[in-house]
């Protein structure tokens, strides 16, 4: 039980507080379609462009970030994303996939807030950065199994390296190095600013929502 000397740990707080958003985004159309076979590999490298400009933002002013007492212990290498992100493009769309690609409009909004965040309110940084890399390593592992079987990627190959870590050898015993980084940034924060952390943790998961509307509203549904 949490005392107000002891607050309930903040990886718990987090998860709890977002497990109605996570369950929405899994349940979202265009993720049900996409995983359900439904729709086809031009969808999926649709997703993995936009996620291109998501990660952009999130790695972007990792070097300022390394720097901020909160924020600071969450810049890990081991996590970035562009790189593998940009070699799935190529596989996906070929060399000259940067020339035909555009954000949504739900993916700017989300890029938007992403680099105020990294600027100005780097402990609301950390709620998105919980949402996308814990997310990434745990049903992103799913994700991974379902495009390999669904779209014929090799297992960990190009295609899906967005989905696999290089630099994790044990994806369990880091996320909870990650929950531990989680405690102690609740620890360092007061109440308010843990409501705030949580409450932004919510928009982060209601901007990839937003995301999967605008993906799914190119894809109609065949009659
Ligand atoms: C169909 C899509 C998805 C599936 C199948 C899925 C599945 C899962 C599963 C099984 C876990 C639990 C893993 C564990 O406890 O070790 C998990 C955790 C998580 N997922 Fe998802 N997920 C999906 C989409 C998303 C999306 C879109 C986001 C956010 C953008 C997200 C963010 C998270 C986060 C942050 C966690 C960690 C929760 C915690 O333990 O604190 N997931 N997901």
């Amino acid at each position: 039980m949490s005392t107000p000397e002891q607050p309930a740990p903040f990886s718990a707080v987090l998860r709890a507080a977002s497990s109605a958003e996570h369950e929405a985004a899994e349940q979202s159309s265009f993720m049900s379609r996409l995983l359900g076979g439904r729709l086809g590999v031009e969808a999926y490298a649709d997703l993995t462009g936009q996620l291109w400009y998501v990660y952009r933002a999130l790695e972007g002013r990792a070097a300022e970030l390394a720097e901020h007492p909160v924020a600071g212990p969450f810049i890990d290498r081991a996590l970035m994303r562009t790189a593998a992100i940009e070699r799935d493009l190529a596989h996906l769309r070929g060399p000259g996939w940067r020339d035909a690609l555009a954000p949504l409009p739900a993916t700017a909004a989300y890029v938007d807030r992403l680099e105020w965040l990294a600027a100005e309110w780097p402990a609301g940084y950390v709620a998105h950065h919980y949402t996308r890399y814990l997310g990434d390593l745990s049903g992103g592992q799913i994700i991974r199994g379902i495009a390999e079987k669904t779209w014929g990627f090799a297992r960990k190959g190009d295609g899906v390296r967005f989905y696999v870590f290089d630099g994790i050898d044990n994806p369990a015993a880091a996320k909870r190095e990650y929950r531990a980084k989680l405690d102690a940034a609740g620890l360092a924060l007061d109440d308010i600013e843990r409501h705030r952390v949580t409450e932004e943790c919510k928009r982060a998961f209601a901007l990839n929502g937003a995301v999967f509307r605008d993906l799914d509203a190119r894809y109609p549904l065949s009659a």
